[in-house]
Formats: structure tokens, C-alpha cells, sequence
């Protein structure tokens, strides 16, 4: 790579500057615009991030117009063919794929850090029966800075290797716990002879009065979807990772808060969307075709989700094996989902309609996932959630690349002001203006806090009878 080599010629306002060239191995290179503002005084205006590198970055590849997503240089589809779980994480955080004994110690490592701190049961159990699961998982993860208060220096390397090993071994645990709180079922302890794998599914659907045997083609398909989901460089969470680790903040929080950058239904939420999509076309008895009309239309703002990407102006080529897996998962566990017939439909439409290929929209991971975990047994809440376990080794990676990067700073965006200019600050009964109106809208919203509430309230009583 050859960077900082002054070979960008920018001018601007009648000044020619000349601004470092950073090459990129593959994919887009960069202007490095760093000078600019000390040379003319003005900063760069990029909204959503649409050509901004915030990074050098040794992970993941992406073409998004050829539809190519690799791990460390390696195809995805090689990897989730051959590799584990646990082998990706490895890739993904030291950047090799490991030797046999490198990868037995690393899985070791991981799979006998599954128990949680029995106060973590007390603290799952204070949450609401209705809370999200992304939710109570994004606080389960903010506290493992509480209980593990021996590993938190980001700058020691022994410290943030037990924290990854702790956050790959103790996020399903807590993902299964979330699962359970939210049904009133009483926790397990993990059994540390099985797989990280069977472990969750055993944390998750298991009885403690029966063994738990988990089918080997769902333990191998959930396997997949997590290799598939296990990096994808500079998205919104990993950058939310980045961005609260570069004030230096330990691995668990930055990576909590990364789970709430994925909560957002046009992010990791998409998979549930896409679910709840597919659920109200049924139950109105939708003609798929009305319905991309109405996408096309933009009325009330609906989406097709699972579709379009802001990388990918191809098909992900994550969607395409998602696809194979759900054909295999569904046969094997013989059922027939007629939501996966009308999201085939869907693509159909979508992928001749002028609308759709003008805009390079094309199915992302997101589109069929859901079909498969719902076919697994997983509520529609419990999606995101699947998807942040496998998310987890590359929010490390990234946090990780970034923590040992000489050129990281603390993420401090610059912005474009445009709000009043200097004025006097004015006595209240010199202000005119909106006092009543501001004091309907305080009442209407207390009234509405009060109901929902009282709804709450009402609803907790009903599922405890
Ligand atoms: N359905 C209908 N129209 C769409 C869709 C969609 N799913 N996605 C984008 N468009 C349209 C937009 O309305 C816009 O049209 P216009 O040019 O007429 O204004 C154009 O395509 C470009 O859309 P943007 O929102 O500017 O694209 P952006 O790159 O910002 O957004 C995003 C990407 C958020 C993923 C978007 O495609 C979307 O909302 N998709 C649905 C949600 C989804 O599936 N998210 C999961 C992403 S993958 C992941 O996070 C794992």
C-alpha cells in the first residue's frame, strides 16, 4: 500500500490544494481531506457517511456491484461451505485461519466461559416479560463491565483476548436467558460438553427435566447464518463500535452499544421486518403485486425490506446461500411455510420491475432469515438477537483493528451549522409564542404515557394468571 503520496489535486475556491492519496489494495482508494479545513477553513459535507472511509481497514472486502463479500480475503461462500463458527472468529479477529491446535485452544477458550454470574439471573428477571430481547441483551452486555472489572483495559492485550473470549461464550447464554425471561421459563446452565452451538440451542428450547438433542442440520444451518453475519466491515454497529472505543471505552460497552445500532429495523431489525411484512400481506390477503405498487408509490413510506443495501448494488451474496439454507432447513424439518413462497414471489416482481432494477435493489441477508429461524422455533423478537451472536467476532476485529491503529483519534464529526445567529437572550414576558400549545402537548403526552401504562400493567397481570 502507498499511502499519504500527495497526488490528489482539489481546487476550491480559485485554491488549488493538494491532498494525500491513500491506495486502497482493492475496492475504492481515498482522498485523505484531513488538511482541508486548516487550509481553506471549511470542512467536507457527507450525510450518512455515502463517500466517506472513516478507516484502513484488513478485514472484510466488499464489492458491491460484483456482489462479493470476503472475510481476511477469503470468499464467503468458501467459508460458510467449509469453515465453524468458532474458526471464523479467529480469522476475523487474528487475521490468519488458525493451525489445529490454534483453533482447539481458541474453542476451548470460548466454550467453557458460557456460565453468567448468578446475579445476572436477578438482573434478566427485573426486566419486563414484554421487553425486547435486543434490548435486554444490549444491557446484559453493558454489564459485563461489572462483573468482570479484570479485563477492561483496552490497551492490554491479555485483558481484551479474555473479553472477546467472554463476549463469544456469554452472549448466546444471555441471548438464550432473554428468550426465557420473555417466556417465563425457568433458566439453564449451559452443559459445557456440547458445542457453543447445541449449547445455546439447548439454553434456548431445552427442559431441565429432559435431555436436549439438538438436529444436526439445524446445528449446521445456524452455524452458517452465523458465519454469514460474522463481519461486514464499516455498517452502522460496527462503526458505533468504533466510534464509542475510539474515547477509549472497554470492549463490553463499545460492543453494547453496537447492539443498539443493530436494533434499528434498517439495520439488523430488518430481518424481523421482513417477517412482519410477509405476516400482514398474508393476513390481508394481499395481492403481492398491489402490494409493490404501493412500495413503488412510497405510500405511508413502506419499503420491500430485505431489500436494497446501501453497499450492495448486486445480490448479496450473502442472500444467495441464505436461500439454500432455507430450502435444506425446511425440508429436513418438513415444513412448508407459505411465507417463503410469497417472499419468492416477491423477488420475482421485484427483480423484473424497472423500479427496483433502476435503483439496483436486490434481495440482502436479511430477506430469507427470518423464514429459517422461524422454522427453528425463534420468535420474530428473537431474529436481531440471532443476528448479533454472529455479528459478535467481527465488532471485535473492527474494535480491535481500531484500538491498535497509530492513526485512530477520538470519532469527533465536524458539522454544518445552521441554526440562529448570535442574539440576546430575551426575559420571559418579553417571549410571544407557543406556551399553550406546548402545555396541550405536555398534557396529551402525559394522558398517553398514563394509558400505556395502566396497558402494561394490565397486560403483566394477565400473564401471570
Ligand atoms: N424498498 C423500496 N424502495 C427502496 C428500498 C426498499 N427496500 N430501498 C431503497 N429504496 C429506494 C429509495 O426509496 C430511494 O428511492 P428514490 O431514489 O426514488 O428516492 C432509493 O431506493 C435509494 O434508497 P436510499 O434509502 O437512499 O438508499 P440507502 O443506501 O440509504 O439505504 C437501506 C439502504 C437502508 C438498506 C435501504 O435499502 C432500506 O431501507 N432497505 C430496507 C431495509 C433493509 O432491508 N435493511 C437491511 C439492510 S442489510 C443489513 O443491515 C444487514
Amino acid at each position: 500500500m502507498n499511502n499519504a503520496t500527495p497526488t490528489s489535486r482539489l481546487t476550491h475556491r480559485d485554491q488549488d490544494l493538494d491532498l494525500p492519496f491513500v491506495e486502497a489494495v482493492e475496492g475504492n482508494s481515498g482522498i485523505s481531506i484531513a488538511p482541508l479545513r486548516k487550509q481553506t477553513g471549511d470542512v467536507t459535507y457527507d450525510p450518512g457517511f455515502m463517500n466517506t472511509a472513516n478507516t484502513k481497514s484488513s478485514i472484510t472486502y466488499i464489492d458491491g456491484d460484483e456482489g462479493i463479500l470476503r472475510y481476511r480475503g477469503y470468499p464467503i461462500e468458501q467459508l460458510a461451505e467449509h469453515s465453524s463458527y468458532l474458526e471464523v472468529a479467529y480469522l476475523l479477529i487474528n487475521g490468519e485461519l488458525p493451525t489445529q491446535g490454534q483453533l482447539d485452544n481458541f474453542v476451548s477458550s470460548v466454550e467453557r466461559r458460557t456460565l453468567l454470574d448468578e446475579r445476572f439471573k436477578s438482573l434478566f428477571d427485573g426486566f419486563p416479560r414484554d421487553a425486547h430481547p435486543m434490548a435486554v441483551m444490549q444491557a446484559g452486555v453493558s454489564a459485563l463491565s461489572t462483573f468482570y472489572q479484570d479485563s477492561l483495559d483496552p490497551f492490554d492485550e491479555d485483558q481484551v483476548r479474555l473479553s472477546s473470549y467472554r463476549l463469544l461464550a456469554k452472549v448466546p447464554t444471555m441471548a438464550a436467558y432473554a428468550y426465557r425471561v420473555s417466556k417465563g421459563h425457568a433458566l439453564l446452565y449451559p452443559d459445557n460438553q456440547l458445542s457453543l452451538i447445541e449449547n445455546f440451542l439447548r439454553l434456548t428450547f431445552g427442559f431441565p427435566v429432559e435431555k436436549y438433542i439438538a438436529d444436526p442440520v439445524v446445528v449446521r444451518a445456524l452455524e452458517q447464518l452465523l458465519i454469514l453475519h460474522a463481519d461486514h466491515e464499516q455498517n452502522c454497529s460496527a462503526s458505533a463500535v468504533r466510534l464509542v472505543g475510539s474515547a477509549q471505552a472497554n470492549l463490553f460497552t463499545s460492543i453494547s452499544a453496537g447492539i443498539g445500532a443493530l436494533s434499528g429495523p434498517a439495520h439488523g431489525g430488518a430481518n424481523a421486518a421482513v417477517m412482519e411484512m410477509l405476516d400482514e400481506i398474508s393476513e390481508r390477503n394481499m395481492d403481492p403485486k398491489d402490494f409493490m405498487e404501493r412500495v413503488k408509490n412510497k405510500e405511508d413510506g413502506i419499503r420491500l425490506m430485505g431489500f436494497g443495501h446501501r453497499v450492495y448494488k448486486n445480490y448479496d451474496p450473502r442472500a444467495k446461500f441464505v436461500k439454500k439454507i432455507a430450502d435444506d432447513v425446511l425440508e429436513r424439518l418438513g415444513i412448508h411455510d407459505e411465507r417463503l413462497d410469497l417472499a419468492m414471489q416477491l423477488e420475482e416482481i421485484a427483480l423484473k420491475d424497472d423500479y427496483f432494477v433502476e435503483r439496483k435493489l436486490y434481495p440482502n441477508v436479511d430477506f430469507y432469515t427470518g423464514i429459517i429461524y422461524k422454522a427453528m422455533g425463534f420468535p420474530t423478537q428473537m431474529f436481531t438477537v440471532l443476528f448479533a451472536i454472529g455479528r459478535m467476532p467481527g465488532w471485535i476485529a473492527q474494535w480491535n483493528e481500531m484500538i491498535h491503529d497509530p492513526e485512530t483519534k477520538i470519532g469527533r464529526p465536524r458539522q454544518i451549522y445552521t441554526g440562529s445567529e448570535l442574539r440576546e437572550y430575551a426575559p420571559m414576558p418579553e417571549r410571544t409564542g407557543t406556551t399553550e400549545i406546548r402545555l396541550e402537548q405536555l398534557q396529551a403526552e402525559l394522558e398517553a404515557e398514563r394509558r400505556a401504562q395502566q396497558e402494561r400493567i394490565a397486560q403483566e397481570r394477565r400473564q401471570d394468571h
